[in-house]
């Protein structure tokens, strides 16, 4: 099968296991019936991004060398094949790639997708950076909202609040009246304050004992992105009857509630379009904030992804992805 490859198409790659994130050429599948080529524009770094990078996710992805990095992404339509109906050339749209093969990236300047995956037409309101940092954090944000369902004045606790997943479930945890209790640094607090929540609780090896003395009656959510299912044993013990349990690390096993009124999900970020129009609707019209940490040019991108292992950030790290 031939395939498109000119100067303007490139992105970051790695060759191999071994190898460093670089900027290289990459090619297109030519356009089918039902084939859509973004010009990228915008995209936001995930910790799911760096793990690709450095290899940590073999176990549980095909990497299909060169591996393009990059899941979420905004941008504009340029080419449509003769089936599609759902967008047309110019329309701005947004989306998350998924799939257990990882081959294809966002973090370049176009991208080949098929008319049924997850990308959405952006609303006029954002710009491509915000658009950019919605889709993964802000899809697996809402279904961890919705695995610990608070009600008006739960107590609902935010592990890893100031991150990506963390920043979003905090504002959509306080906009179902839930109090919300949000892990951060010091210099954390007024961020976490600003998005909805009530108490700010260090996140380190004194958290459990401060949520003892300050919530002895124990809370009602634990929304978690943080730790592993043996760290998150220690941390049910907060939870009163009928609390329940949101985990983006698997680390959620219902043998660990036996004999105990909890419950829990080990959330995913499978693709749900009508989702994500949602949460670009919530987006535009200001009831959910879309923080940037810091904007990183096209040139910037394998330092970007290297900052986001490594740094702390409020938000998301964005990259602008023209030349
Ligand atoms: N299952 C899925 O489909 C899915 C989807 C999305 C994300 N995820 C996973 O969910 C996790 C969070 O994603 P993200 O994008 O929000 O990552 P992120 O932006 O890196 O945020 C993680 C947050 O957790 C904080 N943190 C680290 N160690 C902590 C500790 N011991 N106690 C309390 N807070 C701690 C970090 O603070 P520092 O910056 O100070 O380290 C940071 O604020 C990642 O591991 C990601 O791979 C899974």
């Amino acid at each position: 099968m031939s395939v498109i490859t000119t100067s303007d198409l490139r992105g970051l790659v790695i060759e191999s296991f071994e190898d460093e994130p670089h900027l290289a050429a990459i090619e297109l599948p030519p356009l089918t019936s039902t084939g859509v080529r973004i010009g990228l524009r915008a995209a936001s770094i995930n910790a799911f991004d760096w793990k690709v990078a450095t290899g940590a996710l073999s176990h549980a992805f095909e990497y299909d060398f060169p591996v393009t990095i990059g899941r979420d992404y905004a941008g504009v339509v340029l080419a449509v094949g003769e089936g599609v109906s759902r967008v047309a050339v110019g329309h701005p749209v947004f989306g998350y790639l998924g799939g257990q093969t990882l081959h294809r990236g966002a973090f370049a300047t176009e991208l080949y997708c098929d008319e049924e995956e997850c990308f959405v037409a952006m609303p006029a309101e954002l710009s491509f950076e915000q658009a950019a940092c919605l889709p993964l954090c802000g899809v697996v944000a809402w279904r961890c909202v919705e695995a610990v369902t608070p009600t008006e004045g739960a107590l609902v606790l935010v592990v890893g609040a100031p991150g990506g997943v963390g920043t979003y479930a905090v504002q959509l945890a306080a906009a179902r009246g839930a109090q919300v209790i949000a892990t951060g640094r010091d210099d954390d607090a007024d961020y976490l304050y600003k998005l909805g929540a009530v108490d700010v609780v260090p996140p380190d090896d004194s958290l459990i004992g401060i949520m003892r003395d300050r919530y002895p009656a124990g809370i009602d959510g634990l929304i978690d992105v943080v730790h592993f299912r043996p760290q998150l044993v220690e941390y049910l013990d907060l939870l009163r009857d009928g609390g329940r349990v949101a985990s983006t690390h698997r680390s959620v096993d219902d043998a660990d509630f036996k004999g105990r009124d909890l419950s829990g999900v080990n959330v995913h970020s499978g693709p749900d379009r009508d989702l994500l129009t949602m949460l670009a609707r919530e987006a535009a019209d200001g009831r959910l904030v879309t923080p940037i940490d810091t904007v990183f040019e096209f040139a910037e991108l394998p330092s970007a992804v290297a900052a986001a292992q490594q740094r702390h950030s409020r938000g998301r790290l964005v990259v602008r992805l023209q030349r």
